[in-house]
């Protein structure tokens, strides 16, 4: 465990609070709200997400006042105030002035005002706006004591296919390649004839009606639109930056949203702040959901090696998924609880008031329709902030795992382009959160990190799929498992290089040293197809089901601990094991499900003796998390269950979570 400074020093507690959005409503409803929010124990408010327009109605008219109030109101009544600069919802007089700052699709299509996140990331004019809105706020704001948090715009995301954004990518191409003749190799571009003679013949790729076939082309889009993202950020930001230098900046992310590679920002933002609706569409409802969640919390506080935090959530539905089936009663306090478990600095909601009108005014909010106080809704949430308030301990710590699951954004990029092995998803992200579950189900603590990150801080790590490898990364691995290390990958794993360049494994592939094999073929099994697989467990051998993709490969210095049992391919190697200087690396050649999973790494962790929060085994769907002097037993099943905690015995309800001393 580690202990790190607060968010805020001058706010050094869990954060409960959520987006507000006083704009809408008259002075009489703010007067209700505070009331109502020190009845919740509120202590932050996120606002002026979507306020451009209340604060400059006309270009160069600006009406400041109301948030002036607003802030002095939340002030007065000890709620602090997370201020948002406003770019993501331009005002309708900047779209008609400045149409070029309007988004334009992949058809190329210049899109009309309205809806949100709808700019062109690469317009001079739209960032120059931003900036000099950030720039006001921070001259007005920046010295307000309740300001604790800048929340830089609103979930960044999307593309922009203007001709702009075409001329910035080919400036971005031409620093990074150099010469023509370098991105043409990268490219592999004389395959179909692509070779480019002049810069100016490069468009931007994607459907529906450009080029897709060049995946060199595409991963670099991809990697320049993530980039345009930054940049836009670092443009409206450095006001905040330079104006007020004392107070933390942020902006919400989404999850493991794929245009946004968010380890790019790691020294940009002084911490990460995420939105989390989890889906909760199937029946059973939950278990695989959460531990989604967890994975993504664990991905953003290992990112800065900090706590991070959950900034927007719901206490009750979410409006946009197929069915707005209600939270079941512990579910809005199990979210928060592990939130916070994983080190999250509060748990923060969108939103305060439920609006009236317009897209949203079905999502689940703090004060709904039907009101505040009285509503099972409300009264949840003050269960939730009174349980938070006394979880201020925790404030600042971090678990320090021994375990970490390596899911890349570039990876997860290139795999998505790639025409083969198989036709559409390949589901990388599901099954890095497969092998989390490896570990979680045995409280376990991992981190979840990409591909660049350091190695050595951890025991063992796992990197599924790991299909493109990064210069240095094969290093990186050998130098890992040789200072004792244990190394996992799998099937589809060290195929291409950063420019998916399949490497030419006919002359050597990086791999091959530490894992002891050579991949020779990969058979992509139809979706309902089943090979089995024996392992040698030392105890006889034990079968599993394997599917989708089976590699198949040549041992040429490793212990073979499987085979395939089925197939023409039955009786070949389906798992290794090398060990290496003080470590050892494995190799799972197909792609197996959850109890193969589950078995391998309860193995691993018996084996090396690996930490856990909690060594009692439990069920399968309960977790425990210790957090500083705290331990979180979280129960994500539908079902009744029970724990033992020592010499304790402990009932937790569906979905229930209970906190202990740890
Ligand atoms: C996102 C946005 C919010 C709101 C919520 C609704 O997280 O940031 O403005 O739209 O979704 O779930």
């Amino acid at each position: 465990m580690k202990q790190h400074p607060p968010i805020n020093s001058h706010f050094p507690t869990l954060w409960f609070g959520g987006d507000y959005n006083p704009e809408q409503w008259s002075k009489e409803t703010w007067l209700e709200d505070v009331e109502l929010m020190k009845q919740a124990g509120v202590n932050a408010a996120t606002v002026g997400v979507f306020s451009w327009v209340s604060l400059e109605p006309e270009e160069g008219v600006y009406t400041f006042e109301w948030l002036d109030e607003v802030f002095d109101l939340l002030h007065a009544n000890g709620i602090h105030v997370v201020l948002a600069t406003p770019s993501a919802a331009p005002p309708a007089w900047l779209s008609k002035k400045y149409p070029e700052t309007l988004r334009t699709d992949a058809n190329r299509q210049r899109r009309h005002h309205g809806n949100r996140v709808n700019f062109n990331w690469s317009s001079k004019i739209y960032r120059e706006k931003a900036a000099s809105m950030a720039e006001m706020l921070a001259n007005r704001y920046g010295n307000h004591p309740a300001l604790a948090l800048w929340h830089v715009s609103n979930e960044y995301g999307g593309e922009d296919y203007s001709e702009e954004s075409r001329l910035a990518f080919i400036d971005w191409l031409g620093t990074k390649y150099g010469t023509l003749d370098r991105l043409n190799a990268a490219y592999w571009t004389a395959f179909w004839g692509h070779t480019y003679t002049d810069w100016d013949q490069i468009d931007l790729p994607g459907y529906p009606i450009a080029d897709t076939s060049i995946h060199g082309l595409t991963l670099d889009w991809k990697r320049f639109c993530s980039y345009q993202m930054l940049s836009f950020f670092r443009e409206e930001s450095a006001p905040l930056r330079r104006i007020t230098p004392n107070v933390p900046i942020t902006t919400n992310m989404m999850g493991t949203y794929e245009a946004l590679d968010p380890w790019k920002w790691k020294d940009d933002l002084d911490l990460f702040t995420w939105d989390s609706y989890p889906g909760f569409q199937s029946h059973p409802v939950g278990t695989w959901e959460l531990i989604k969640v967890a994975f993504v919390h664990d991905m953003y506080r290992s990112i800065k090696q900090k706590p991070f935090l959950l900034i927007e959530s719901t206490p009750s539905s979410s409006n946009w998924y197929s069915s707005m089936r209600l939270k079941r009663p512990n579910m809005h306090k199990l979210e928060a609880m592990q939130a916070i478990a994983h080190g999250s600095e509060g748990s923060m909601y969108f939103q305060w008031r439920q609006s009236r009108g317009s897209q949203e005014k079905w999502h689940g909010a703090f004060v709904g329709h039907a009101g505040g106080t009285g509503t099972r809704v409300f009264t949840e949430a003050c269960e939730v902030g009174a349980q938070v308030k006394e979880l201020a301990d925790v404030v600042g710590w971090t678990s320090e795992p021994e375990v970490a699951i390596v899911y890349d954004w570039e990876n997860a990029w290139a795999l998505k382009d790639s025409c083969g092995p198989v036709v559409g998803e390949k589901d990388y992200h599901r099954t890095c959160v497969e092998h989390y579950r490896g570990f979680w189900e045995q409280s376990i603590p991992c981190d979840v990190i990409d591909s660049d990150q350091p190695f050595d801080r951890y025991r063992v790590v796992v990197a599924p799929m790991l299909y493109m490898l990064k210069p240095g990364v094969a290093e990186k691995i050998e130098a890992f498992v040789a200072g004792g290390g244990v190394f996992v990958t799998t099937y589809l794993s060290g195929m291409v290089d950063e420019n998916d360049l399949v490497f030419d494994r006919q002359k050597s592939w990086p791999l091959e040293k530490v894992l002891g094999i050579v991949p020779e073929e990969i058979d992509a099994l139809f979706p309902e197809e089943r090979v089995h697989l024996a392992l040698d467990s030392g105890e006889g051998s034990e079968s599993y089901e394997g599917e989708r993709f089976c590699e198949l490969f040549w041992v040429t210095d490793a212990g073979v601990r499987g085979y395939y049992t089925s197939e023409f391919y039955s009786g070949k190697p389906a798992l290794t094991q090398k060990f290496f200087g003080a470590g050892e690396a494995w190799y799972i050649g197909a792609r197996t499900r959850d109890s193969f999973l589950e078995e391998l790494y309860a193995g691993f962790a018996y084996r090396l003796g690996l930490r856990k929060d909690l060594t009692s085994s439990t069920s399968r769907g309960v977790m425990a998390v210790q957090r500083g002097n705290k331990l979180f037993v979280l129960n994500c099943t539908e079902e009744v269950e029970f724990v033992a905690v020592g010499e304790q015995g402990i009932e937790i309800p569906a979905f229930g979570s209970i906190v202990l001393p740890a």
